[in-house]
C-alpha cells in the first residue's frame, strides 16, 4: 500500500466532471466542473474523492495523518492532458525541409519529390528498434514535461508490413516501459510508397489483405487511419480501407481535408469514424454532417501555423455541434512539436476556442478521440490519478500566458513523475 496523497486548497480544480456521458459539444465544453479552493485525494493510482478542501477535511479527518499533502494554494490543477493524435515513433529529421518550405516549396511538392513522409519512411526503414525507443523516448519525456500523460501514436512511416510491425511494436514496448500511456493506431495508409506509384489500388489490395489480417492478430492496434488527400487516397480508397478495418475490430480515423476539400469529413461521418483529424479545408456539409454523427473533429492548429495555412473553423464547428478536440499532430514534417499547452494557446488565438473549450477540446474530448474517456480526461472517483498543477492560478492564465511552459508537477497514476 503506498500512502496517500491529499492534494489540497487548489485556487481552481478543473474536474471536467460530468453526468452526461460521450464527447462534450456546445455549451457543454465551457463547463469545466470547477471547484474553488480544491482537493482530491488519491489512494494506489486512483482517485478517491475530489471536492472542496473543507469537505475533504472533514471526509478524512481520521486519516489525515497518513497523507503526503500537497498545498496548491494559489495553483491550477486540471487532469494530465491527452494527445489523440501524434506520428512520435520516427526515425531522423527534416529540418532541411523546414527551410525549403520557408523558400517557397509547398509540403505536397516536397512529399511528392520523395521527401516528406517518404524520407521518414527511409530512415524508419533504416533504424533499429532500439534506436526508435530511445528517440521515441526522448519525445514521450518532452511531452510529460508538458502536462500530457496520454498520447496516441500512429504508425505510418513503414508502409511496407515489416516496418509498420516494427513501429507499432515500439509502442508496444513504450507502453510497458514509459509512464505515459500510448494508445496505438495502424495507418498504413499514410501515403502511396513510391514502389506502388501508378498502382494505387494494388496497394490499397495489399494493406487490406496482407496488412491488416497480422496488425490485428497480434493486437498491436486500436484504431485505423488514413491519409485521404488529393494525390494521396480517395475517398473512395479510404472507405475500402477502413471498412476492411473495421471488420477486424480497428475503430476508424481519418486525416481530412488537410490540403484540399475532398469530401472527408463527409466520408467520417458516413463510415462512422470516431474522429476525423485536421479539417483545413472542411466543406460546410462535412461539418454538419459530423455533428450529425457524433464525429470528433481532431484539430491541429500548431500544423496549420507550421504550414503557414489558415486554422481549420474551430469556433464555427463548435457552433454548429461537433465536438472539438485538438492535438499536436507531433511528427517530423507538419508539426515537430510535443507541447500541448501550446497547441490550447493556438486554439484560443487562431481558432477562436475560449480558454475553457479549449481546456475541454485537450482533456476530455481528447480523450473520447481514443476512446479513453472512462480512464483519463476528467478528475472524478474511480478514474486514474493522472494531475498536472500548474504555476499559474487559473486556466484563464495559461491560455493567456502563451508559448510557455507552465507545468509544475505531473502524477501519472498517483506518482509523482515532474
Ligand atoms: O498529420 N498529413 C499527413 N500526415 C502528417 C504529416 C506527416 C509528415 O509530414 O511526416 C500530418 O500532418
Ligand atoms: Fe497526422
Amino acid at each position: 500500500m503506498t500512502r496517500p496523497i491529499w492534494i489540497k486548497h487548489a485556487a481552481q480544480l478543473v474536474t471536467l466532471a460530468s453526468d452526461e456521458k460521450g464527447p462534450r459539444t456546445k455549451e457543454a465544453m465551457s463547463d469545466l466542473g470547477l471547484i474553488e479552493d480544491g482537493s482530491l485525494w488519491i489512494e494506489d493510482g486512483i482517485i478517491q474523492a475530489v471536492g472542496s478542501t473543507k469537505e475533504l477535511e472533514k471526509h478524512y479527518s481520521e486519516r489525515i495523518h497518513e497523507a503526503e499533502i500537497v498545498d496548491a494554494t494559489n495553483h491550477l490543477v486540471t487532469p494530465g492532458l491527452v494527445d489523440p493524435h501524434t506520428h512520435v515513433v520516427y526515425g531522423g529529421s527534416r529540418e532541411h525541409e523546414f527551410e525549403m518550405r520557408l523558400q517557397g516549396a509547398t509540403y505536397m511538392d516536397i512529399m511528392n519529390a520523395g521527401g516528406g513522409i517518404h524520407a521518414t519512411t527511409r530512415m524508419t526503414r533504416e533504424a533499429s528498434e532500439e534506436e526508435l525507443i530511445e528517440q521515441t523516448t526522448c519525445r514521450l519525456d518532452s511531452f510529460l514535461a508538458h502536462g500530457v500523460t496520454t498520447v496516441e501514436g500512429k504508425s505510418g512511416y513503414g508502409m511496407n508490413l515489416e516496418t509498420e510491425l516494427k513501429q507499432l511494436r515500439v509502442m508496444k514496448r513504450l507502453q510497458e516501459q514509459h509512464v505515459i500511456d500510448i494508445v496505438p493506431t495502424f495507418m498504413g495508409a499514410h501515403a502511396v510508397p513510391p514502389e506502388y506509384k501508378g498502382r494505387e489500388d494494388e496497394i490499397v489490395d495489399y494493406l487490406i489483405h496482407d496488412m491488416l489480417p497480422v496488425v490485428a492478430e497480434q493486437k498491436l492496434a486500436e484504431f485505423n487511419d488514413v491519409f485521404c488527400e488529393k494525390g494521396v487516397y480517395t475517398p473512395e480508397q479510404s472507405e475500402r480501407i477502413l471498412e476492411a478495418g473495421k471488420r477486424y475490430g480497428l475503430i476508424p480515423k481519418i486525416h481530412a481535408d488537410e490540403i484540399e476539400p475532398y469530401g472527408g469529413a463527409e466520408l467520417a461521418a458516413k463510415i462512422g469514424a470516431i474522429s476525423a483529424e485536421h479539417l483545413l479545408k472542411a466543406s460546410e456539409e462535412g461539418i454538419k454532417a459530423m455533428a450529425k454523427s457524433g464525429t470528433i473533429a481532431c484539430l491541429l492548429p500548431a500544423t496549420a501555423l507550421y504550414l503557414r495555412e489558415e486554422a481549420a473553423l474551430g469556433r464555427k464547428m463548435i457552433d454548429e455541434g461537433v465536438a472539438v478536440a485538438i492535438s499536436t499532430d507531433c511528427n517530423p514534417g507538419s508539426s515537430p512539436t510535443t507541447s500541448m499547452p501550446l497547441v490550447m494557446n493556438l486554439a484560443c488565438i487562431s481558432m477562436r476556442l475560449t480558454p475553457a473549450e479549449a481546456l475541454t477540446a485537450a482533456t476530455y474530448n481528447a480523450a473520447c478521440a481514443i476512446n479513453r474517456q472512462e480512464q483519463v480526461g476528467s478528475l472524478e472517483v474511480g478514474k486514474q490519478a493522472d494531475i498536472v498543477l500548474w504555476k499559474t492560478k487559473s486556466y484563464q492564465e495559461l491560455q493567456y500566458l502563451f508559448g510557455v511552459n507552465h507545468v509544475k508537477s505531473v502524477w501519472k497514476k498517483g506518482v509523482k513523475v515532474v
